[in-house]
């Protein structure tokens, strides 16, 4: 896995060296690094109603956190001040979600990586007013997964995950039931949302600014797990399962130990990995999740950092407990990828990727919300070629599906790719391409998105619409 020339990386150094001389703006306040507990999300209770249907209650609300230790920081949070609970289901489920916008501004809550028709994805076209409240019933028909939630407001998606607004969003099924892994959540098996921040000095968040910020994307010089910055967390002597999200706006992760210790990867986005995938650096750009497990049996008593080679900071201080060691057997096995195993693909789809200096867009196209971009249709394989001429990496995401990496210009994809996923890291003048299929419908009314995850790139008209519909006949039909 190490074989990631894409990127201008760092040279491997540990980061241990930078602990004392933490680089801080001048702008705020000095904080002290490790001095505070990683949070752990809740789990939210849902209501079962009489059809057996779990019912969940979101409230997207406004909030004041202390950051900085006496900042009062404007935020938004979902049921409390800041990020939002865990929503854990299984595969066969059915929810219904209420979403009540307890804003003073429209806003819309999109489940990143669910597989649900197009009029319960919640899209840009699905804004809720103010005071309103969106209710979506649907049913959970897919592999056992670390997906996510967040804001798809046009032009406000960015901002509005900046100030807050983003959660969890656990699936269960046999393979995550019976494989023998770590599976006690906030114990062995640990969500880590990673997030930065900027801040200005009277302890505010500072959001988009300058052009710059827009064609880069917004990273701040405080990074946050779970809503904390620089936490510390303490775990057994033990094989510890990390549950990852980079849910940055525009940052790159390069994850690492700071002892070089080896991990095993053991899920994607979308679904288990084949097989355990041994790796000492795993990048995560944002909208990508990751499973990884780390053996800890040779650290008791020790302090360790996880940490960020790119930007050379650590991260996360892991304290391990002096305690008796407990014996770990890695399985040889995780899943089996059943999906697109033939290829008969009957569609080929190209996405240029388009930057220019103040321009960003896809096939030339800037997101038009009234513009309906590709027509799929429903049930059929397709390859999607996503073709990178740009110098910057960009992280594609499709709404409404899961797929398969097949190749990266022209060349297998990475042994830790080998999972479903649902966005994809497409390096600098690197096309990638990928097995694909619909299985829901979205409709003109309320399409599905593809769009590059930084999200200020995405604000700025990095974004299409395209609707799967039954046959291309009923699509005319539709659209008449
Ligand atoms: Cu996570 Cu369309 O987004
Ligand atoms: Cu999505
Ligand atoms: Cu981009």
């Amino acid at each position: 896995m190490e074989r990631r020339t894409f990127v201008k990386l760092a040279l491997l150094s540990s980061f241990t060296t930078l602990l004392d001389a933490k680089k801080i703006d001048k702008e705020i306040t000095v904080f002290k690094s490790f001095s505070k507990k990683l949070a752990i999300p809740p789990i939210l209770k849902p209501n079962i109603l009489e059809s057996g249907i779990k019912e969940f209650n979101l409230n997207v609300q406004q909030g004041k956190v202390d950051f900085l230790n006496g900042s009062q920081t404007n935020t938004y949070g979902v049921n409390g001040d800041f990020l939002g609970p865990t929503i854990r289901i299984s595969k066969n489920d059915t929810i219904k979600i209420n979403v009540k916008n307890a804003l003073q501004e429209e806003t819309v809550i999109h489940w990143h990586g669910l597989k649900v028709p197009g009029v319960n994805d919640g899209g840009p076209n699905r804004s809720i007013k103010p005071n309103d409240t969106w209710s979506t019933q649907y049913k959970i028909n897919q592999r056992s997964s670390l997906c996510w939630y967040h804001p798809h407001t046009h032009e406000a998606t960015g901002r509005q995950v900046f100030m807050g607004i983003a959660g969890l969003f656990i699936i269960d099924d046999e393979d995550s039931r019976n494989l023998s892994i770590p599976k006690e959540y906030g114990v062995d098996d640990i969500p880590l949302v990673f997030q930065d921040r900027r801040f200005s000095q009277d302890g505010q968040f500072i959001y988009k600014q300058t052009m710059h910020d827009v064609m880069m994307g917004v990273t701040g010089n405080f990074s946050l797990i779970n809503g904390v910055i620089d936490p510390y967390l303490e775990v057994g002597a033990k094989t510890i399962r990390l549950r990852l999200l980079n849910g940055s706006n525009a940052r790159v992760y390069k994850f690492m130990f700071n002892d070089y210790r080896e991990f095993y990867q053991i899920a994607g986005d979308s679904s288990f990995l084949p097989k355990p995938v041994k790796m000492k650096t795993l990048i995560l750009s944002p909208g990508e999740r990751a499973e990884v497990l780390v053996d800890f049996t040779d650290a008791k008593g020790k302090t360790l950092y996880f940490g960020d080679n790119l930007s050379n900071k650590p991260l996360l201080q892991i304290n391990v407990k002096n305690e008796e060691a407990e014996d770990f057997r890695l399985p040889k096995k995780l899943t089996t990828i059943t999906e697109y195993q033939e290829d008969n693909f009957t569609q080929l789809r190209e996405f240029t990727l388009d930057v220019r200096p103040g321009w960003l867009a896809i096939n030339k196209k800037q997101m038009d919300m009234k513009r309906i971009d590709e027509e799929v249709i429903l049930g059929e394989s397709e390859v999607w070629r996503i073709i990178n001429p740009t110098h910057m990496a960009h992280p594609f995401h499709i709404h409404g599906c899961s797929f398969k990496v097949l190749s990266r210009n022209g060349k297998k994809p990475y042994l830790n790719e080998t999972g479903l996923k649902d966005t994809i890291f497409v390096y600098g003048n690197e096309t990638v391409e990928l097995a694909i299929q619909f299985d829901y419908e979205a409709t003109k009314e309320y399409p599905y998105m593809y769009h590059c995850h930084i999200l200020e790139h995405e604000d700025a008209g990095m974004m299409g619409q395209f609707t799967v519909l039954k046959s291309k006949k009923e699509s005319l039909q539709v659209h008449s």
